[in-house]
Order: C-alpha cells, then structure tokens, then sequence
C-alpha cells in the first residue's frame, strides 16, 4: 500500500448518486476515489436514462406543438417533417456535453477519477481492473453505487432489436411503425410518447388495471384518458404470455379476462421496473446481506452489514430516482464525516416528463387510507387556470391530500404541463410540514399555471375560488 493508492473514501459508481457522494466528500476534506467502468460518468442517469430521453421528449414536444398545435395559435406551417438521425444527434450532443461536464467537475473537486470495473476484496479493499493496467486500491469506507439495469421477462427475453430495453429505445434509428410498450410506468409512458409523436402507432400494455400504480387512481385514470386522447392506445388488466420474433417483428401473444389474442410490433419496449446491479462487485463472497429482490440492505447511515461497506441510490431499497440517489450520496458522506445525514424518503417526488407532465410527492389519498390517516382532499382542474386557457395546456389537474385532523399536507399528484417545476414549491412547502391553509393563503403570481395549486389548497376546505 503506498500513498498513492490509499483513499479515505472509495466510491463505486460515477452515476447521480455516486458523483455527487463523492464531491461531496471531497468537499469534507477526505482523499476520495471514483470508480466506472464507462470512461463517460453520470451512469444510467445522464447516459441511457434522465438525459437522453429529456433530449428526445423536448424535441418531439417541439415537433409535436409545430406540428399539431401552431394552427390554434394561428402559426402556419407547411410540410413539417423530422429528421430522426439529427435528432438523436442532438440527444448524443448533450449526453457528451454534460457527460465532459461531470468529469471536469469532479476532478476539479479534487476526486481521484479510475476507469475500469471494480471488486470488493475484503476490508478495505478494491481490485479495479479492465483499465489501463489492474489496480489495488484501498480505503477505509467503501460506498457502493452501482445503480440498477432494466427487469427482463423471462418469456420475452431481450435481444436488443426487436424486444428491446429503455437503453435501446432512445436510440431507434428509424421510427418503428407499430411499437407496443410493456409497462405503463414512467419509462413506458416517456418512450410511448417519444414515439407517438414521431408517428409511430403506440399500444401500452399494463399488467395492473390501472397504469402508474404509485398514483391516486383517479389521477391515473385522467393521465391515461389524456394521452389516449393523443393517441396512444392503452391496454391494462392485460398480460403478455409470450412472444414469437420473426426477422422484423413480434408478435406477442396477450391475455386479458381469460381471452387470448396476438399483437404484432415491430418494436416492444418492456419497460417493467428497474433491478439492483451489482454485477462483478463480489457482494456475495464478502457476505454482504441483500433481500429478496437484490437491494443491499443497509442501516440509517448507509452500512451494510459488512464494516467498511456502505451503499447508496439504486442498490439499496428506497424510490429508484436519481435525485433520490444524490440525497443519498450527500448524506453518506456528511455521515462519514460525523455529521448528521438523513434522507426522507417521503419527501422524493416522481415526475414523468410526458406533456402534461405527471408529478407526485407523499402519499395518494388511497395510499394514506391503508396508512390509516383520515384526510381531506382538494382539487383543481387545469381547464379552469387562466394562464393553461391561454397556453392551451388545459389538460391535468391538481390533487391535495391533507390530513383531516391537522390539515398538514400528506401528498401533492400534479398533472399538467411543466408539473416537474410546479412541483417543486410543494416539496417546499412540505419538508417544512406546511398546511392545505398555509398553502391557500401563499400568494401565487397571476397569470401562472401554479395558481392552480393554491386552488386546489383552497378547494381542500371548500373554499375554491375559480371551481365550481
Ligand atoms: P415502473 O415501476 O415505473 O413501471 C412499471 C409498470 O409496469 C408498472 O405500471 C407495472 O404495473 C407494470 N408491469 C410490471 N410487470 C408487467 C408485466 N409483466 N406486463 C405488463 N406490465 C407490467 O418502471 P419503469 O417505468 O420501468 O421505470 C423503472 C424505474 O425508473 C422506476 O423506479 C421509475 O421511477 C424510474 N424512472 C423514473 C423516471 C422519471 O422519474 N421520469 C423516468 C424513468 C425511470
């Protein structure tokens, strides 16, 4: 062991979760090292994931509006097309932007970057190979964070061209006539629309009988009305039995009440959930405790069972977000250095980036009924919101869920376009256990789309102004 490979803090993982754990180390005064096997950081998140699908729900928004929506606000446009190569160049244009970004900055933040894949050796200890040369590395703590991988079906397994992956769906490179999406989540929401608007014909098949089960279902019902509307077809209580592939297409073989059917795709996206991934780490030779479904199992301070061990982000139980993941990070590393660290998990919102966007924080009234919480609700739809009228996003709705007994605010469900921003003042408002009142009496700017959350605080206790 010399000085050059000793680290107070090793970190596994360059994603949003462990990047950002190590910056903040580093800020903390401790000797970290970063460890990828990619040599581009930002994990899933700013490679495959968040980024790249951001990129091509802007553009095909863009495409979309000029398209279909200019006409109402009196814009003419003829022959409009797209261009699908520059699209995706643009997508990659970012990735490789902000991927350059994350490195400049955690170098400059003074964390030592190793480029190869890493393997728990015991105490202390790290082998990173598949670089330059093979490294022995050691630190006191280790903080794995490795992420997750996409959940295969067993009986539709992937072969990366006809079945294939969220990583592969951002980058078709022709746009796929009759794509079906497996999972009406937030992946398969995002991709349903992605290529909806480019013109492919969308079917979403959700096992459950309502897509986004983390959502009120009422809130769910509205959402997928909306997009039915933009013409993705849904298909829920359904379940895909198998799948046939031919050399262009699938044709997969449906169950829905008994009744048996096929559907052919020339694409299907299963986009069913998100798996830990831990894979050549050595988790199970240094008897680090897992569950059932693969999620590191650790303490209030991030340990494993193992001393020296820590994890973070994806790996570990908690909702699988890469914000979620950045709280983590910070918080294993204030307590590292014997601070306190904590990350409610409560407090994480979720936002699909369709248009009107789906965004949520806390519980939905179904979910505070089975809490046993007595609550109140207020809502507001955004056809009553002066500035959607005006913008033509009138599609969405705010939803409230206080407690009855102290009128804290226990959930917020927003559908509405640029819900991911509006979203944020409840969070706010919430990690300081503001009130449905609270929040009816904060004055909101007019004329903004955000007016419609102080409506829908206003409606928890009867007393909206612009609803009926
Ligand atoms: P998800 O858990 O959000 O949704 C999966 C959906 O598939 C559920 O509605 C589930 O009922 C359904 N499903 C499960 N098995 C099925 C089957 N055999 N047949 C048909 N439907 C089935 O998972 P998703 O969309 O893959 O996303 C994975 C993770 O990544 C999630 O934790 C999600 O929150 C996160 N993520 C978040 C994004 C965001 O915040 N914008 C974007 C992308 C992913």
């Amino acid at each position: 062991m010399t000085e050059n490979n000793r680290f107070d803090v090793l970190v596994v993982g360059g994603g949003p979760g462990g990047y950002v754990c190590a910056i903040r180390a580093s800020q903390l005064g401790m000797k970290v090292g970063l460890i990828d096997r990619s040599s581009r950081l930002g994990g899933t998140c700013l490679n495959v994931g968040c980024i790249p699908s951001k990129a091509l729900l802007h553009s095909t928004e863009m495409y979309h509006q000029v398209k279909v929506d200019a006409k109402a606000h009196g814009i003419e446009c003829e022959k409009v097309s797209h261009n699908l190569s520059a699209m995706m160049k643009r997508k990659d244009g970012v990735v490789n932007q902000l991927g350059k970004g994350v490195k400049t900055l955690v170098t400059k933040k003074g964390v030592q970057v190793f480029s190869g894949t890493a393997q728990l050796q015991g105490s202390g200890k790290v082998l990173v190979s598949g670089g330059k040369k093979e490294l022995q590395l050691y630190a006191k703590e280790i903080i794995l964070a490795t992420g997750s991988a996409p959940v295969e079906l067993k009986h539709i397994p992937y072969d990366g061209r006809i079945i294939v992956n969220s990583d592969q769906a951002i980058a078709f490179d022709e746009v796929p006539p009759k794509l079906v999406v497996i999972g009406g989540g937030a992946i398969g929401l995002e991709m349903a629309c992605v290529w909806s608007r480019l013109g492919s014909e969308v079917t979403v098949i959700e096992f459950l009988p309502e897509i986004c089960p983390q959502l009120d279902p009422e809130i769910a019902k509205a959402t997928r009305k909306i997009f039915s509307n933009q013409g993705i077809s849904f298909l829920t209580s359904t379940k895909v039995e198998s799948a046939k592939v031919t050399k262009n297409h699938a044709t997969l073989s449906i169950s829905s009440h008994g009744t048996l059917t096929d559907i052919v795709a020339d694409r299907a996206l299963v986009a069913v959930g998100r798996k830990p991934y831990s894979e050549g780490l050595g988790l199970r030779d240094q008897g680090v405790k897992t569950d059932d479904r693969g999620r590191v199992l650790v303490d209030s301070s991030f340990s494993t069972n193992i001393p020296g061990i820590r994890a973070i982000g994806d790996l570990i139980p908690g909702p699988m977000l890469a914000h979620k993941a950045e709280e983590d990070g910070v918080a294993c590393a204030e307590i590292i250095a014997g601070q306190a660290g904590h990350v409610d998990y409560n407090m994480v919102p979720g936002v699909i980036y369709t248009d009107p966007e789906v965004a949520n924080i806390g519980l939905s009234e179904s979910q505070a009924k089975e809490r046993n919480i007595e609550t109140k609700c207020g809502s507001f739809p955004m056809a009553g919101n002066g500035r959607a009228i005006a913008t033509n996003a009138t599609d969405g709705v705010v939803k409230i869920v206080a407690d009855e007994k102290t009128d804290r605010i226990v959930g917020v469900q927003i559908v509405a376009h640029g819900a991911s921003e509006l979203i944020a003042s409840v969070v706010a408002h919430m990690e300081y256990g503001g009130s449905a009142e609270d929040l009816a009496r904060t004055v909101h700017a007019h004329p903004t789309l955000s007016e419609s959350i102080k409506e829908a605080a206003l409606s928890v206790d009867g007393r909206g102004l612009h609803s009926l």
